[in-house]
């Protein structure tokens, strides 16, 4: 049989990072390669009594039924409370899609603005799943600089000016992969110029909560005066990646085609862990496992920098995250850590080459380090092992 597979699958030859992530089922394989949640930090309890006190009363048929495919209200209600705390006010109904994760939303949203050819603009280095999104839109992936504020202003306009992209994709705080936050004056400037240029913006937004130091800042949307920002977030990192739910908030004329875009995905996000988070939400659950959960987080990434600090080279240059998952860094010498990482697996230690992350495939002497989901032990032990191993191959170089 020969198969005849669309053009989109061309290049879409999966995650470069599937055959590190497989390896990871390994327990003796320390790694810093995923980006879960830690397991104490998943609420089972709570979620067990929710669930069974949704299917034991009235509510089964609910749960168990169809859906319509903008979701529950009763959730959505909530969902607009819930991003007053991102600085977004005076959202309806009609502005709030509920969808199956925030990965969702960066599809729906390229469904939605997306033909081939078309421009997305996204930071230098981003997610790497939203990438393999894009490309499966066909779209032409262009990256905008960034340094510590955020983006580059001066870049992004000529971008804008130079490609006409249908939108700019961001994470804006806590970035997955640099931990990276853009500053308040950064993100008025981008809700500015986006909107002068008649360019969308979905603003992905799963890290805000996960803040162990410094001072939250207010979400891109927040400054959106004319109706081009769409923002996401999720309930993967504060509750639970296995329920699925997430929102949508924008305008409400986009935020119905996204709703006509989902309908032909998956009809509706499933309705039982639709109303386990309304009910989450309800009873006030969601604060209470954040604030749970940030001591652990807080204590690993201080754990992960002590070792970083006391055992990788001095040509290792890291950034030190606010909250988040995730650190970034990069040597100061010509290490391929692309090349690296099965050498790494040898020494039973897993990280995520940086090069995945950059639209135009550069950044290969970077690496991202995942530090929530491993002991504070394991850490000290798998930062050690990756110490030596760059330390060994930096000798290599200075010969
Ligand atoms: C930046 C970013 N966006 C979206 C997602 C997808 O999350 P979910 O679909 O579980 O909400 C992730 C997950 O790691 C992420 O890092």
């Amino acid at each position: 049989m020969t198969y005849n597979y669309s053009e989109r699958m061309a290049k879409m030859n999966g995650a470069a990072t599937r055959e590190i992530l497989k390896l990871l089922t390994r327990p003796e394989i320390i790694s810093f390669a995923g980006g879960f949640p830690a397991t104490q930090c998943l609420p089972q309890k709570e979620v067990q009594q929710i669930a069974f006190e949704l299917l034991s009363e009235g509510r089964a048929t609910e749960a168990l039924q169809y859906g319509t495919t903008e979701g529950f209200k009763s959730l959505r209600e909530q969902l607009i409370e819930y991003v007053k705390t991102a600085g977004i006010e005076n959202q309806t109904l009609e502005n709030t899609l509920v969808i199956s994760g925030g990965q969702q939303g960066i599809d729906l949203m390229s469904k939605v603005f997306l033909d081939k050819g078309d421009c997305v603009l996204v930071e230098n280095p981003t997610y790497l799943t939203a990438l393999q999104i894009f490309d499966s839109y066909q779209a032409k992936i262009v990256g905008v600089d960034a340094d510590h504020n955020g983006l580059i202003i001066d870049d992004l306009e000529k971008k804008i000016k130079k490609y006409n992209p249908k939108f700019l994709y961001c994470v804006s705080t806590f970035s997955n992969p640099t931990g990276k936050t853009y500053s308040v004056e950064n993100r008025k400037k981008i809700a500015e110029i986006t909107a002068k240029y008649n360019v969308m913006v979905l603003e992905d937004d799963p890290y805000s909560k996960l803040r162990f130091e410094g001072t939250p800042v207010p979400s891109i949307k927040s400054f959106d005066k004319a109706g081009n920002v769409v923002y996401l977030t999720s309930f993967s990192k504060v509750l639970s990646p296995g329920l699925r739910v997430g929102v949508a908030i924008g305008n409400p004329e986009v935020i119905r085609k996204m709703t006509i875009g989902k309908q032909g995905v998956d009809v509706t996000t499933s309705n039982l862990s639709q109303l386990i988070v309304a009910e989450y939400l309800k009873r006030g659950y969601i604060f209470k496992n954040i604030e749970k959960s940030l001591p652990i987080y807080r204590e690993r990434k201080n754990a992960m920098i002590a070792a970083l600090n006391k055992y990788m080279p001095e040509e290792y240059k890291y950034v030190n995250a606010e909250g988040g998952l995730f650190i970034w860094g990069e040597f100061d010498a010509p290490i391929n850590t692309v090349e690296l990482a099965p050498e790494a697996i040898k020494h039973d230690v897993a990280y995520i080459q940086g090069q995945v992350f950059y639209a135009d495939g550069s950044g290969l002497n970077t690496m991202r380090l995942n530090f929530s989901n491993a002991t504070v032990d394991r850490i000290d032990a798998g930062i050690h092992r990756l110490g030596d191993m760059f330390k060994t191959e930096i000798a290599k170089l200075k010969k």
